[in-house]
């Protein structure tokens, strides 16, 4: 890995967009003043800069971007530099059509908008070479440059001619052979086997719908070529400065904050130095708490720290509201706070925002920003953010420390394609991530660490390890799995797994060996019930109401623990265990809610001895969240509208504020402390 760790300090600061002020001088001094002001330190430039940089083709401007630069280094800033793929400029669309993208419906696009090129595009490809190596040539030992932020939010797809042929080579080098491609494809079904190569078209709602292993092959493809574009974008890069981290920013999808849909970030996140990625949670929402939301948001964020098993940055964030959710409300008091220091309890080394100035025109011109139209140092949201600044500094310590994590959750992308593809089951009742995020929730209301991990990682490090809803699995991650449980780990499976392989047929001849033998069961049928109806698992003489999927399954050698409570398989296994090696295997036949997973959860917390000592009695409004290098710091977080307390097993001292705390730890509403041990150095 590249040395990311130049500065021994958080990052604090976020997307600035000089190029959108250069008329205004005043205004260009100004945020230098501010920027000191806010604690600010870190400022991502250039991001959708391209006209500025590269006003009519071949003229290049990089004064404006000097004198930045220059300013940013001479007041002990860092510079994280983009590249300008993300937007370009209208003389080269008008020029060179082909770098407009073809929708699925293959309408060819006009210009405008962003994150709207054709990835395969040679002439694309040629202006990006053009000019990364021009800003590598000119930045790459300048002293404020830091890492390299390529493009902006890569995603979509493009339907055009190259991106066919693309396809049918990716194709080709997959499968050598059409009968090959032919029997992944089931080809017969519906007369659509493949005579020739060229007749592969990409998925199109005026085309081929139905084929759900071109289907899955295809969001594959769209990965892989984003990742070779990418790959493209650094090549000269990395040869030029080969010491400077490069970095992406990864989203998440929607605002319930589930893994993001389109592109397998599991694969992506092979090909940057340090994953960064863009938060935006809808807080103060009218539809769940904030600890509901709260939990969501750690999820998430371990999601990222877990891809790589390593520290990540928050690229962007607002420091209010933003534009784009339904209703834009702004933070309240001390939910700035809350929210900066969650991201980092979660193995953040940054808070950046989108943005550092609100721009006068255009569509985000009413988006959250540091400073506001009022170019105010006493508005309240800049001096929120210079509250958070001045955090970051007294917690630098934390920078570049890792959580350890003894559980594990799997969130599995071609899983994720194939489950949502499915047209069978509920249509609208899989809800893959959302499902991981309930069986996340119970640890997170317990104050224990989780990892969420793809199928691919290693298990090995983890006591408990939890893969609901795994529909397609790989001979090679039943192995694993084996392997894992074999071991001695704990493995916790559900309804929904095993049925497809990962060209998305279904598994024939039953349930599969490798899961029959680990679970101890086969799985005989799956149940779907429609929204209002319900049945129950019965366990340890409880009742728990189950909804949407019922699967009926046989022991063989694992021991019923739970029970259906109705209809004709009433007193049929519902939950059971096996011993397998030195491990268990667990697997819930029905889908719960949150009351059956805090209460099987909570026995398997106690087995594992999974809980932090330190905590003698937590509440499920403070999020408790450690990070530990040659010292543990822990995070408490108040994500409720009420006081709360907690009792710790002894003093502790308040990073941020030099606060002694006792071993009751009383929290205000959105209060957060950032504490070390008293007898710790
Ligand atoms: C991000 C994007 C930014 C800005 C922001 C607004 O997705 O990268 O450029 O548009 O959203 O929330």
């Amino acid at each position: 890995m590249r040395k990311y760790d130049l500065e021994s300090r958080l990052l604090h600061g976020g997307d600035y967009n000089p190029d959108q002020w250069l008329d205004y001088p005043e205004i260009l001094q100004d945020d230098l003043k501010l920027m000191d002001k806010a604690k600010a330190n870190t400022f991502s430039l250039g991001i959708f800069a391209w006209s500025a940089l590269e006003p009519e083709e071949g003229d290049f401007q990089f004064d404006w971007l000097d004198r930045i630069m220059d300013n940013i280094a001479e007041m002990g800033g860092n510079v994280i530099l983009a590249t300008p793929s993300a937007a370009r400029p209208a003389w080269m669309s008008k020029k060179y059509p082909e770098v407009l993208r073809t929708n699925e419906r293959r309408e060819k696009m006009l210009h405008g908008g962003r994150h709207n090129h054709c990835f395969s595009s040679p002439v694309y490809r040629e202006k990006t070479k053009i000019i990364n190596r021009k800003l590598a040539e000119r930045y790459k030992d300048h002293p404020a440059l830091l890492m390299w932020h390529i493009s902006n939010e890569y995603s979509g797809e493009c339907h055009c001619d190259y991106c066919q042929n693309n396809f049918r080579q990716w194709l080709k080098n997959k499968y050598v052979t059409l009968k090959q491609l032919n029997e992944a494809w089931w080809g017969p079904f519906w007369s659509h086997t493949i005579t020739d190569w060229d007749e592969i078209e990409s998925p199109s709602p005026i085309g081929e719908m139905q084929v759900h292993g071109l289907n899955l092959d295809w969001r594959r493809f769209v990965t892989d070529q984003t990742i070779d574009f990418f790959e493209h974008e650094i090549s000269d890069i990395r040869k030029l400065s080969p010491d400077v981290p490069v970095t992406t920013n990864f989203m998440a999808d929607t605002y319930d904050l589930i893994p993001f849909q389109s592109l397998d970030y599991g694969k992506f996140a092979k090909h940057v130095d340090i994953i960064s990625w863009d938060c935006y949670p809808a807080w103060h929402n009218d539809w769940e708490t904030t600890a509901d939301l709260a939990s969501k948001v750690g999820f998430i964020n371990d999601q990222y720290r877990s891809l790589k098993q390593q520290p990540f940055l928050i690229m962007e964030s607002t420091p209010s509201g933003v534009n784009w959710h339904d209703v834009n409300r702004t933070k309240r008091p001390g939910m700035h706070l809350l929210s900066s220091m969650q991201f980092i309890a979660h193995g953040s080394d940054s808070n950046l925002y989108f943005q550092w100035r609100k721009s006068r025109g255009s569509s985000e011109k009413f988006h959250g920003a540091v400073i506001d139209h009022d170019n105010d140092e006493n508005n309240r949201v800049f001096k929120d953010v210079a509250t958070v600044g001045h955090a970051l500094e007294n917690i630098k310590s934390v920078k570049g420390m890792h959580k350890c994590a003894k559980v594990a959750i799997i969130f599995d992308w071609d899983n994720n394609w194939a489950l949502n593809d499915a047209q069978g089951f509920g249509l609208h009742s899989k809800l893959y991530a959302q499902t991981l995020q309930k069986h996340y929730r119970p640890f997170w209301d317990n104050d224990i660490a989780v990892d969420i991990i793809t199928s691919e990682q290693d298990f090995s490090k983890y006591d408990l390890l939890i893969a609901p809803m795994l529909y397609l699995v790989r001979k090679e991650t039943m192995e694993r799995l084996q392997q894992f449980t074999k071991n001695g780990g704990t493995l916790v499976s559900t309804y929904l797994t095993g049925i497809v392989n990962e060209t998305d047929l279904a598994y024939i001849g039953g349930w599969p060996q490798e899961l029959a033998s680990l679970f101890g069961l086969s799985v005989k049928e799956t149940d779907t019930l429609y929204p209002a109806q319900n049945n129950f698992l019965i366990y340890e003489d409880q009742k728990f109401v189950v909804n949407d999927y019922c699967s009926l399954f046989d022991v063989s050698t694992a021991k019923t623990l739970g029970t259906y409570g109705t209809d004709f398989y009433q007193g049929k296994p519902s939950l059971s265990v096996n011993q397998y090696g030195k491990g268990n295997a667990y697997y819930i036949g029905a889908r719960t809610n949150s009351d059956f997973l805090d209460t099987f959860y909570r026995s398997l917390i106690q087995t594992h001895d999974l809980t932090n000592k330190w905590i003698v009695k937590g509440n499920k409004y403070v999020s408790v969240q450690s990070r530990e290098g040659k010292q543990e710091v822990y995070f408490m977080m108040n994500f409720s509208e009420a006081p709360q307390s907690i009792q710790v097993a002894g003093r502790s001292i308040d990073l941020i504020t030099g606060k002694k705390l006792s071993t009751t730890i009383q929290l205000e509403p959105y209060e957060v402390f950032v504490v070390k041990r008293e007898n710790q150095q």
